[in-house]
């Protein structure tokens, strides 16, 4: 029996030669240049592409992508990712997406030892703390995890507002970051409306002198 990994391959030969059946420039075009106007923050969950859910094409989402869709401020990966994405290619908007049914957000709600992952998600036992009082009042478990799911994705979204990266670029020009979450069982993106555009919709204290 052939290896699964082979038709992976193999449908790659046959998704080039339609890209460029439908336009002979297409890869010469993509090669030369990379404008996307998006950067994606997203959870690793294979069931959760980026341009797929959103019908956009390669070249037009920056994405960045890790368990749980943590953005954590020392986590130079991220960092880097936001840095070149906002200085380099000057995306307009960020957009932390996660998803309901997330299996990191799960594990983070119990208390076993998961193994190393359970370091990571640790900084989601800490939004749990947070929104202690919001989150005791959702008595059914399932309803509580889909709410530290959006939970998450608005911390996910203040955590970026507080980098030096994104407040820099507010000084000279508008970048939004957009809050969504999808939805596993019907494929819709859940906008939770908690655009942050400037330095005002942070506390004092995390407004940078940049
Ligand atoms: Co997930």
């Amino acid at each position: 029996m052939k290896d699964s990994y082979l038709r992976l391959l193999e449908n790659n030969k046959i998704w080039a030669a339609e890209k460029i059946k439908e336009n002979p420039k297409y890869f010469q075009h993509l090669a030369e240049l990379q404008t996307p106007e998006f950067l994606w923050i997203g959870c690793s969950d294979s069931r959760v592409p980026a341009n797929e859910i959103t019908g956009t094409d390669p070249g037009e989402i920056f994405v960045h992508r890790n368990v749980a869709n943590l953005v954590v401020h020392t986590d130079l990966n991220m960092l880097s990712v936001l840095q070149f994405s906002v200085e380099v290619l000057k995306v307009k908007h960020v957009i932390v997406c996660g998803h309901y049914g997330c299996g990191g957000v799960k594990y983070a709600m119990d208390t076993q030892d998961h193994g190393l992952v359970n370091k990571w998600l640790r900084n989601i036992k800490e939004i749990h703390v947070k929104y202690d009082e919001q989150l005791s009042k959702l008595t059914d478990v399932r309803a509580r995890a889909d709410r530290l799911v959006e939970l998450n994705v608005i911390e996910g979204v203040r955590s970026l507002a507080k980098t030096s990266i994104v407040q820099k670029a507010w000084k000279t020009r508008s970048l939004q970051i957009h809050g969504w979450v999808y939805g596993l069982e019907n494929g819709l993106i859940k906008d939770l409306n908690v655009m942050v555009n400037g330095i005002a919709d942070l506390e004092p204290i995390f407004r940078l002198d940049v």
